[in-house]
């Protein structure tokens, strides 16, 4: 049985994708959120609730301890998070790691600058990359609320195709990405759809 632990927890995009993996896959969950009375466990014989700050060292630690994956989806300081999340999971002896990032982080997107306002992103992925994870970073279209289940890939040093990415196919792929531990390890990946 696979174990994710899903950091940043309350986030759009994790509430999505943990009730992707509650819907479609039978793996257990740990909710890893900074204030555990904003969130309702949404399946209590699957899911654990977990209060923590993804810069608490020894809580992260903790909290990885019998995991298979880690999925982060955060925002704010990502540099900082992600240093805590390397040296954790180094720590923890934990190889597999999911991290949200965004489109344009290495100037991708034709025609678009998104300049600072992408820095944390953009210095989040370097750290991850520069560790030995089998990291997949993933960099998302804008998000929508369309229904549909499809998308585009491309790979780091490829122009990013599309603009949008619907939450349904974002979750869907990080499903995939947590039950295949081959997949797209060590690559940081464009996803529109
Ligand atoms: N919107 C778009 O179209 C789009 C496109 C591409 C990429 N992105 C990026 O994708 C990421 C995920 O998006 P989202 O909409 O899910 O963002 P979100 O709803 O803002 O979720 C981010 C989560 O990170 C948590 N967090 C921040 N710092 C933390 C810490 N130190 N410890 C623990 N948790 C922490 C926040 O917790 P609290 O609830 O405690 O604040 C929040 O729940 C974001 O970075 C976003 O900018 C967005």
């Amino acid at each position: 049985m696979t174990r994710v632990l899903i950091l940043g927890a309350n986030g759009q995009v994790a509430r999505h994708a943990t009730a992707c993996f509650l819907e479609n896959t039978d793996v257990d969950l740990t909710l890893y959120l900074r204030h555990t009375s904003r969130l309702k466990n949404p399946d209590p014989k699957r899911a654990t609730i977990v209060e923590g700050n993804v810069l608490d060292r020894a809580a992260l630690i903790d909290a990885m301890k019998g995991q298979d994956v880690v999925f982060a989806s955060l925002a704010g300081e990502m540099a900082e998070q992600a240093q805590k999340i390397v040296a954790a999971m180094k720590e923890a002896s934990l190889k597999r790691l999911i991290f949200i990032s965004s489109m344009g982080i290495y100037g991708e997107v034709p025609g678009e600058k998104y300049r600072s306002v992408l820095d944390p992103y953009r210095d989040s992925a370097a750290i991850i990359e520069a560790s030995s994870l089998d990291y997949t970073i993933l960099r998302p279209g804008w998000f929508t609320n369309n229904p549909k289940v499809s998308y585009q890939i491309t790979q780091k040093g490829e122009p990013f195709h599309g603009h949008d990415i619907s939450l349904n196919s974002l979750s869907d792929l990080i499903v995939k990405l947590a039950l295949d531990p081959t997949l797209h390890v060590r690559s940081s990946i464009g996803v529109s759809q």
